[in-house]
């Protein structure tokens, strides 16, 4: 199998850290086990690491994030570089011809995923599964579902077909796929018994040269980067997963977070303030992110967060931190 992580984001809603380069997959604020911290990508670099499919991996990115990827993981791990931002479902395509060109089989397996969750080691036992899975299961594709929490408009749904022992089988097969519904449309799903994509899909390689000859893209990829600012803006999750069968989905009900804001990313910082500055005792949930080098100090203030970067300071309640997306700052800024 062929890992390739997808790191394409923009920060909005971790201003002042991310911004249209800096987005949050490489915000360096988690802890690390060497007791310094990490990012989200060598995060989960070091677990793919520990899970033995690391030798395996590549990285699909922006070329504008090239050298902050390359900065992060090192020379070991392929990374190839998008000339232009075109969705999931162009960065995949171009992955799946590149793969082609360097010898790869139509028959091997290959498995896109976010370069950026936050999931414990039993993700990646999953992950590592995906093979065996496709090749029992007969299907196209495979996902991984976790457990959903409420509903949510931000992630895909995924329907599994009825009548199946969710508890005894390692795997289900799904009745059907849907990105990002309404409000309406994502309790009717759960009414259903759907999970939440996470975003990791698996398939034979040839499965998606196949989708890209039907749409008539070129075979040869030297062709394919050359018309890359031609080709729309599109979503794996839409243009494929929505239409695809059969599809096969295991079941992961252990820690799978976004942390793609404050309010989410907070309770993993350990500590209270991440560079210099302090919060005080009688100041609840609240948390210091602090790149200058002045101290900020916050007083007897509870549930907020005060960030701060050469790009701006934020000081916003956790619970509407993601406003800060509405207001888009860093567009404000001349670049
Ligand atoms: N290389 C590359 N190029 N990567 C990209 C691009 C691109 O143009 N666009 C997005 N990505 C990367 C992101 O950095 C992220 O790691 C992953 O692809 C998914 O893209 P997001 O933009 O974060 O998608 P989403 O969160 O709105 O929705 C997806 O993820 C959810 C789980 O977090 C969908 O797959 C949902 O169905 C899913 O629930
Ligand atoms: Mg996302």
């Amino acid at each position: 199998m062929k890992i390739i992580l997808l790191s394409g984001g923009s920060g909005k809603r971790l201003w002042p850290l991310s911004n249209e380069i800096r987005s949050k997959t490489f915000l360096k604020l988690l802890p690390a086990p060497d007791g310094g911290r990490e990012s989200m990508l060598q995060r989960v670099c070091r677990q793919l690491d520990a899970a033995g499919l690391l030798s395996s991996t590549s990285i699909v990115t922006h070329f504008s994030q090239f050298e902050i990827v390359r900065s992060q993981v090192g020379e070991k791990i392929p990374v190839l570089a998008e000339p232009h931002k075109r969705g999931t479902f162009t960065a995949i395509g171009l992955a799946s011809r590149y793969l082609h060109t360097q010898g790869i089989s139509p028959d091997e397996i290959v498995c896109f995923m976010p370069a950026d969750p936050f999931v414990d080691a039993a993700f990646f036992e999953k992950v590592a599964s995906l093979p065996s899975v496709l090749a029992q299961s007969g299907a196209r594709m495979a996902l991984i579902g976790t457990k959903p929490s409420f509903p949510s408009t931000q992630y895909g749904y995924i329907v599994p077909a009825s009548a199946q022992d969710r508890e005894a089988a390692p795997y289900l097969s799904v009745a059907e796929f849907a990105e990002k519904p309404d409000e309406q449309g994502a309790s009717a799903l759960l009414s259903r018994g759907a999970l939440w994509n996470s975003g990791v899909f698996a398939f034979a390689n040839s499965f998606m040269l196949e989708v890209l000859a039907s749409r008539g893209l070129p075979d040869d990829y030297g062709q394919l980067l050359g018309l890359y600012d031609k080709l729309p803006e599109l979503s794996f999750d839409e243009e494929v997963v929505e239409k695809t069968k059969p599809i096969v989905v295991l079941p992961y009900d252990g820690r799978w977070d976004d942390l793609g804001n404050w309010q989410a990313l907070a309770p993993h910082l350990e500590g209270r303030a991440v560079g210099p500055g302090e919060v005080s005792d009688d100041s609840a949930d609240t948390h210091i992110v602090n790149e200058l080098s002045s101290p900020v100090h916050v007083i007897g203030v509870s549930g907020i967060i005060v960030a701060a970067s050469p790009d701006g300071i934020l000081v916003a309640s956790k619970a509407g931190s993601s406003r800060i997306k509405q207001i888009n700052p860093g567009k404000r800024r001349a670049p």
